[in-house]
């Protein structure tokens, strides 16, 4: 499930992409949260949360529902952020949250190996390294 909150269409637009690519059902948690509803997840579904970054994490209100949901337990758990520039703290932050709520936290772990795919792959040019990649091109082995 691609579960997704987005202000001004960054992360929707981020969201028809993964949901494209992965075929998951979607859940928009602006309308949840204002309806203070919380999403039926059943324990062995993986959970892709897509959101922007503010202030340097992802918005409280995303954070708060993630807390207050009882459905949450033992989920294989992705983030995926938009931002302006940088996301400051949001990766520790999120690890917290899962480990608060007993969510398997899946990102690199520190194993990251600086193999750029997740730059040159990206088909929207949204990962940047730093200031370093901007505006370059992206490389992929043409065959
Ligand atoms: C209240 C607010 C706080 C933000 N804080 C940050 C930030 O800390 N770092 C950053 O790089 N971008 C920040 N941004 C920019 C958004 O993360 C970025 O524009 C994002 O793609 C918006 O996603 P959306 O269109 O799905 O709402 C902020 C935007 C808003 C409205």
């Amino acid at each position: 499930m691609v579960l997704y909150f987005s202000g001004t269409g960054n992360s929707k637009h981020l969201t028809d992409i993964i949901a494209d690519k992965t075929k998951q059902p979607l859940y928009y948690l602006n309308d949840a949260i204002k309806k203070g509803e919380h999403s039926e997840i059943s324990q062995n579904e993986t959970l892709i949360f897509v959101t922007p970054i503010y202030g340097w994490r992802i918005p409280s209100i995303v954070e708060e529902w993630i807390h207050e949901n009882n459905n949450l337990n033992g989920q294989k758990v992705y983030f995926v952020m938009t931002c302006g520039g940088g996301i400051g703290n949001a990766g520790k932050c999120t690890k917290r949250l899962c480990s608060d709520k007993n969510l398997q936290y899946l990102g690199w772990r520190g194993a990251c190996t600086h193999c750029m795919t997740c730059i040159c792959a990206c088909p929207v040019s949204a990962i940047e390294y730093g200031d370093i990649s901007k505006g370059k091109r992206r490389y992929h082995c043409p065959n």
